[in-house]
């Protein structure tokens, strides 16, 4: 039997060597049996500039793209269309290349998160009471698809204590939403905490109380690394039977859902997970 040519797709941003979506995607595809390639693509900006890289690649037979650092929000300037949800979060990390050549741009940060609190986490959000940590760019990209889960209450603290009180703002939902710095956060457990600052890039530690974390509370780092994060490894010390998850199921999650706007199945993030975690530790 003759095999079609694989459906292309692939991931571009710069650095891209160490992108882990290769092969993220070569497990789905494997998992759900489908026919498509999957690449990393360096754009390198004083080569090419991200528009005519895109316009080429799309020349070249792509089906769709992501769109990693630090081009999500070129990728959101040049799509001409837009999900709900990647309005809402000023950024981009997937395309979908339509029949009419049109670009429509998407965002699946947010519900990969959910996707893996759900999942990995076993936590649905409703009536949760939620603090986010971070009020930045990664932060912006999940808020939709969290308040959609109908949450109890978000409380977002950021270093920049304006920063989380404008976004906070920005949603006009019944789910009360507060902003402030480190000082004003609610001395009481939450149930769900989500790091979404680039401290713990930097291995550094937002300054907050350790009374935010309860014996039930889930802590998520939206980072991964080989070993737990600072930030998960000082929950863990002050609240031993607290749970923990870092980001690595928020990217295999995140994949997922871009998997499923390209080709309308959903794949099982949770033994991709697993494979994956074995490989970088
Ligand atoms: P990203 O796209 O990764 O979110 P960003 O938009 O620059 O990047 O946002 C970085 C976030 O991490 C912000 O919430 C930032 O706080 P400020 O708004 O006060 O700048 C936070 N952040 C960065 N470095 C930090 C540090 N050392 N301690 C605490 N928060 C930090």
């Amino acid at each position: 039997m003759i095999q079609a040519d694989p459906d292309k797709y692939g991931v571009v941003g710069d650095p891209i060597a160490h992108s882990k979506s290769p092969l993220i995607h070569r497990l789905f595809a494997e998992q759900t049996g489908q026919n498509i390639s999957y690449q990393a693509i360096r754009i390198d900006s004083e080569e090419i500039s991200f528009a005519n890289a895109i316009k080429q690649l799309k020349l070249e037979g792509f089906k769709g793209l992501n769109i990693t650092l630090p081009y999500k929000v070129d990728a959101f300037e040049q799509a001409d269309q837009l999900t709900e949800r990647a309005q809402l979060a000023q950024a981009v990390n997937t395309y979908l290349f339509n029949e009419n050549g049109q670009i429509l741009g998407d965002n699946t940060d947010g519900a990969g998160l959910v996707l893996d609190i759900e999942q990995q986490g076993q936590r649905p959000f409703n009536d949760q009471r939620v603090l986010i940590i971070g009020a930045g760019g990664a932060v912006q990209g999940i808020l939709q698809p969290l308040l959609a889960k109908q949450p109890g209450l978000v409380h977002i603290a950021n270093r920049t204590a304006k920063r989380a009180e404008l976004l906070g703002q920005r949603f006009s939902t019944p789910i009360p939403i507060t902003g402030s710095g480190w000082q004003d956060i609610p001395q009481e457990p939450f149930d769900i905490i989500i790091n979404g600052t680039s401290a713990s890039l930097e291995g550094k530690l937002p300054p907050i109380s350790e009374k935010v974390i309860g014996r039930h509370s889930l802590v998520y780092d939206m980072m991964y690394a080989a070993e737990p994060t600072v930030f998960l490894n000082w929950a863990k010390q002050h609240q031993p039977e607290c749970q923990i998850l870092d980001g690595l199921g928020m990217l295999v999650g995140q994949a997922a859902e871009s998997f499923y706007l390209w080709r309308g199945i959903k794949p099982d993030i949770e033994p991709v997970i697993q494979q994956v975690r074995k490989l970088i530790s």
